[in-house]
């Protein structure tokens, strides 16, 4: 983070710490004291052993059901704390799901309760046809399609357990870890307390103290390096154990740079020592393996066994710690101790993977179906200094020809770093530019970050300064001001409902009642939201203070984890509001929450230009999809550093296999734009680009199956293969959505090969030379050739994967391309695919304007005379849910000309007799045999020549043998 101007260097002598990576910017859990307490709290727990009890208690006679709902409400109480009242919620969603909030009732104060409200897409529906049966000692619903799910809530010690199948798999406060500190006055100390006995008041010895210890530890005050936090409210966090009983592996809760499948933290075989933290951060120059937080967090974590996948998703917007440990008997146990905020968890029992996905995406919404221009390539650097650079960056681009389809501009555009206004000295023609780039229809990406640099002559502060709708300092007087790239800063309060109408109108390309918009820019610019945790240079962990104020009262620290998906929420409905009807709306943020999938894409920030990066990149990314959060990639070559060569081309393969793909670089880095690279790099990185090119059908088609399903466009082993153990652990390869390609980019320096795991007895072809490989159904480890020009790509037999072979400039230019089908047969002679296209760019989709084609091999017949049928067939007839679909609608008539040009079958080991349509008409072909047999060699493989079939029409090949 290096700003080039002379105030950026200024900033940089006044605050170092934005140098390079120092731990010491940020807490460890012994430096903060919630997460102290949460974790001495586990710790006396443990040195009781059994005779450890949690306080918490149901009063059975308080349990209210609803009427005609599978939920009942029901009074807690904490033995150490008789009178402090705590309210208990239970309901089962209508597809089985279970939500769990308790809150303080009557408390001195309010606890923050909205973080699921911000997450959710809506309320979910409670269940009206499951009962609950209320016993002495608990409360059961026994329901799902087999009745074989069961939660019970216990009521002496409080504990909540879903079952299936008899087995235990989400357990709550089995270990008796649940506190919720309740809000108290100052004056009360421990270990003596103030107590209401038969009407009068008496001091005694606190009770408490066995539970929660009797040092006070940083109740009322906190000190971090040179920042006090004010804590005005006192101690107020919360700690639940979660055990997975009968699973062995947890994924989830991005963002860290980690393994997929979660490490201890606690326990002999702890590889951290702290927790994985969720505190939205910029962490400057961040470990490549560590649990430290980042930018983003999704408290969402699922557990997986060959017998079942569950989930829960713990909805706390506050600074959460989370604890992990793998035993031998108990299966996972984890403790998540958050610093304020209610308990609302979610328990997702799935029990596939599959059915975690959907049930996630039933409550925080699917990621929408993307621009399609943004699943190309994008070309980004701090920075393009001015119009010329964008144009002749451009320009190199098509004379080497790169295909490209974005430009992007960091903060460097905007004069003085105030955005929305050019620095008209190096961009004097930014309509100009920005239609120069759109001339081909690329587009452009401008940076907008959420600090607004305080000067009166700045009218987006001017006016939201105005408008009262900036953060406050921790008074809730005047306006919080803290230092960033501008220098003296101040940042909107998105929670603040008045600031959403002034964010839309900001982005406006035409000027309405007179008010600033930024008519300097078009509608179709795409926006990237940066420094969104919030970062603040001189805040503690480069972060605002905990105890700044947001619309209602709520303090900082209640809300830190939402702030920066607000920004990018109300930056995308703007983005979507330039037009009417609105186009799909491009915003790339760096901070996220649950829910943040629903504004659009995300990355891994600043990365290094390291093999261990790139490496590890892969896997966050897969944990963002994991998440909920598929439209993820990370810098292509690196934020910092100046990667070799052959680290770069290795990265665009990294880049070319993530959805969102983008080269960056920071503004220190040798420039970097691939067609500056020698021979053979160049070569081999074009190559690379157009293979993400040609595959743009594939991606599209994934991200339609997520928006529609939830599940992650990256799919890692053990999602494909939930029963082969051996996969759980495997992150370094992933198949594409449906598609059956699996991909396992090198991250390491020199290789020449590589290994592939193959789970199942299936042939799965190389996708360039076809080289068919067996797997067995014991799992067997394949080793494919790898060097740098080559990239480790299978085709699963069984798929078929449509491509658009011919090289373009940019991705709309390939709309009236001719399609290939690669159709890869398994080891019976059949395959399906599928592929998906609509306009690319609006909401058409919705009232049925797509192409949504089945395509499907099948071997017909036995021995001599037998037939493989390729047909492709209408999807979307089959149900979309989008009534009004028609097969000759506007865009599958715009399209009506494109046409599949080639189809290869791979696999086929007899050369047929003829191959014709099956309305007659005899087709071209070439036959080329197999070689080799067994498990491995060149399979037979039949090339039909332009057989001329529409792409949005019903069609069969019939091959005869
Ligand atoms: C930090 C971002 O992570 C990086 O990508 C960007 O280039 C700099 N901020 C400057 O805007």
């Amino acid at each position: 983070m290096r700003p080039s101007s002379f105030l950026g260097t200024l900033l940089l002598l006044l605050f170092p710490a934005t140098l390079a990576f120092k731990a010491s910017d940020f807490k460890t859990c012994s430096e903060s004291g919630f997460c102290r307490r949460g974790r001495a709290l586990a710790a006396r727990a443990q040195e009781s052993g059994t005779s450890w009890n949690s306080p918490y208690s149901v009063e059975p006679s308080s349990l209210s059901l609803a009427p005609h709902q599978a939920a009942f409400t029901a009074d807690v109480k904490s033995s150490i704390y008789p009178s402090v009242k705590f309210s208990l919620d239970v309901r089962i969603h209508e597809d089985g799901g279970v939500r769990v909030r308790m809150d303080e009732v009557d408390g001195l104060r309010k606890r923050y309760d909205q973080a699921a409200q911000w997450a959710l897409l809506e309320e979910p529906s409670i269940h009206r046809d499951i009962r609950w049966t209320v016993g002495k000692a608990n409360a059961k619903a026994v329901y799902g399609p087999k009745k074989d799910t069961e939660v019970v809530v216990n009521f002496n010690p409080l504990k909540v357990t879903l079952f299936q199948g008899g087995k235990e798999q989400i357990v709550l406060n089995g270990r008796g870890l649940l506190h919720m500190e309740h809000f108290r006055a100052k004056e009360v100390s421990q270990p003596e307390e103030h107590i209401e006995a038969e009407g009068q008041t008496v001091l005694q010895v606190n009770p408490a103290v066995w539970f929660e210890g009797d040092s006070q530890d940083a109740w009322w005050e906190e000190t971090f390096s040179s920042w006090t936090d004010s804590k005005p409210k006192g101690p107020e966090s919360l700690s639940l154990d979660i055990t997975f009983p009968n699973h062995a592996h947890v994924y989830g809760i991005p963002q860290h740079a980690t393994d997929l499948s979660l490490p201890s933290t606690s326990g002999p075989d702890a590889r951290y020592t702290d927790p994985f933290r969720l505190y939205n951060a910029d962490v400057f120059e961040y470990l490549a393996d560590s649990p430290v937080s980042l930018y983003g967090s999704i408290p969402l974590m699922h557990a997986h066994s060959p017998q079942s996948t569950v989930a829960v998703f713990n909805a706390l917007a506050s600074e959460t710690w989370i604890d992990i440990a793998h035993t031998e008997k108990k299966g996972v146990e984890t403790q998540w101790i958050s610093e304020s905020g209610i308990l609302d968890v979610f328990l997702l029992p799935g029990p596939t993977p599959e059915d975690v996905f959907a049930q996630y995406a039933r409550l925080t919404g699917a990621a929408p179906l993307p621009a399609h221009w943004a699943l190309a390539y994008h070309q980004c650097r701090w920075n393009y200094v001015s119009s010329d650079d964008i144009r002749g960056v451009q320009k190199r681009f098509d004379e080497e020809d790169f295909p490209v389809d974005v430009f992007w501009l960091d903060i460097e555009y905007a004069e003085d770093h105030k955005y929305f206004m050019w620095n008209k000295k190096t961009f004097p023609d930014p309509v100009e530019m920005t239609k120069d780039v759109e001339a081909i229809e690329r587009k452009m990406v401008v940076i907008v970050d959420p600090h607004l640099k305080r000067a009166n002559d700045y009218p987006v502060y001017k006016r939201a300064s105005d408008l009262g709708i900036l953060v406050k300092p921790k008074s809730g007087e005047g306006e919080y001001e803290g230092w960033c790239w501008p220098g003296s800063s101040s940042w909107i309060d998105f929670f603040h409902p008045g600031s959403w109408d002034f964010w839309t109108s900001l982005f406006k390309t035409k000027s309405i009642d007179e008010q600033w918009s930024w008519t300097e820019s078009t509608d179709n610019v795409g926006i990237w939201n940066d420094m969104n945790e919030p970062s603040v240079f001189n805040g503690p962990e480069i972060t605002m203070p905990k105890d700044n104020v947001h619309y209602d009262g709520w303090e900082h620290r209640d809300v830190h984890n939402i702030n920066g998906m607000l920004f990018a929420n109300h930056t995308y409905q703007a983005s979507a509001a330039r037009t009417d009807p609105p186009r799909r709306p491009f915003v790339l943020t760096r901070a996220f929450y649950a829910g943040s999938q629903r504004f659009g894409a995300m990355w891994t920030g600043d990365n290094l230009g390291t093999w261990e990066h790139m490496a590890v990149g892969i896997k966050m990314v897969l944990a963002n999809g994991l998440g909920g959060m598929p439209f993820a990639g990370s810098d292509v070559g690196g934020f910092f550093g100046n990667p070799e060569p052959e680290m770069l081309v290795r990265w665009y393969v990294v880049g070319a296999f993530s959805p969102f793909f983008r080269a960056h670089a920071h503004i220190d880095t040798k420039r970097r734009e691939p067609y500056l690279l020698d021979e053979p790099y160049k070569s081999i990185v074009r190559d690379i680009l157009r293979l993400r090119y040609s595959m743009l059908p594939v991606w599209y088609t994934a991200f339609r199956e997520t928006s529609a399903t939830g599940m992650p466009i990256l799919r890692p082993q053990y999602m494909m293969f939930p029963k082969d153990v051996a996969g759980f652990g495997i992150d370094d390869q992933y198949y594409i959505g449906s598609s059956g390609l699996l991909v396992k980019p090198v991250t390491e320096k020199g290789a020449k090969e590589i290994s592939i795991y193959l789970a199942e007895d299936q042939v799965y072809y190389d996708y360039f030379t076809h080289h068919a490989y067996r797997g067995s159904s014991k799992g067997r480890s394949i080793t494919v050739p790898a060097d740098l020009h080559e990239i480790p790509l299978l085709v699963r037999g069984g798929s078929i994967v449509p491509t658009r072979e011919r090289p373009r400039r940019s991705s709309p230019l390939m709309k009236h391309d001719p399609f290939t089908l690669r159709v890869a047969l398994d080891t019976t002679g059949n395959a399906r695919g599928e592929l998906y296209l609509d306009d690319g760019e609006t909401y058409a989709h919705a009232r049925g304007d797509m192409v949504w084609r089945g395509l499907v091999a099948e071997t017909q017949g036995k021995g001599k005379g037998r037939a493989v049928r390729i047909a492709s067939v209408d999807l979307a007839a089959g149900g979309t849910g989008v009534g009004l679909y028609d097969p000759r609608n506007e865009f599958a008539r715009s399209v009506g000309e494109v046409r599949v040009e080639k189809v290869v079958v791979v696999g086929l080991g007899t050369k047929p007799v003829s191959v014709i349509l099956e309305s007659g008409r005899e087709l071209e072909w070439e036959y080329t045999p197999g070689v080799g047999s067994g498990k491995e060699g060149q399979p037979g493989m039949l090339v039909v020549k332009d057989p001329a079939v529409g792409v949005a029409e019903d069609w069969s090949i019939v091959v005869k043998l």
